[in-house]
């Protein structure tokens, strides 16, 4: 059976998609899921590719005990071919996604981190990049929230493999 592929988009890929994919991966690891589900991330610009995560998200997952190993690449027409979700952090990140020749092939796979928030649902993933520890915490736990739920709902809708 196919694994269920999973991919993170942001802006620079050194915040929150990273962080995302990391805390996903902790959690599906530990829940058994990790066997039937591949995960990566990715940013819609240019600006970091080749990178490692911001230096303050590796620091902010250390303190959550998340371990990031990520080296940032562009999205590209490739990925929205392989991978069965891709989740946006932000509505520029969902409209940079629809800027790709072939998204509108793809549009149904496309959704929005936040839409998995059972507190805020809708809402978008704040960017953390100008901004201090605070907004980085604040971003981890909206992607911790947001990740359990979209597991359960992968979970639900894909099963066991
Ligand atoms: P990310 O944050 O999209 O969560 O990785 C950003 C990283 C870099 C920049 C903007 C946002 N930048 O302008 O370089």
């Amino acid at each position: 059976m196919n694994k269920v592929k999973v991919l993170f988009v942001c802006l620079g890929n050194i915040c929150r998609s990273p962080l995302a994919a990391a805390t996903f991966k902790h959690k599906i690891k530990n829940n058994g899921m990790a066997s039937w589900i591949e995960v990566d991330s990715c940013g819609t610009s240019d600006y970091h590719i080749g990178d490692t995560a911001d230096p303050r998200t590796l620091a902010n997952a250390s303190r959550n005990g998340i371990a990031i190993d990520h080296c940032v690449r562009q999205l590209s027409n490739q990925d929205l071919e392989n991978f069965d979700f891709i989740i946006a952090m932000d509505k520029s990140n969902h409209q940079n996604i629809l800027r790709l020749s072939n998204a509108r092939n793809f549009e149904y796979k496309i959704r929005m981190m936040r839409d998995f928030d059972p507190v805020a649902k809708g809402g978008e993933v704040p960017d953390p990049y100008h901004g201090n520890e605070k907004g980085f915490q604040e971003v981890f736990e909206i992607l911790d929230r947001s990740t359990t739920n979209f597991i359960a709902f992968l979970q639900k809708e894909c099963g066991e493999r």
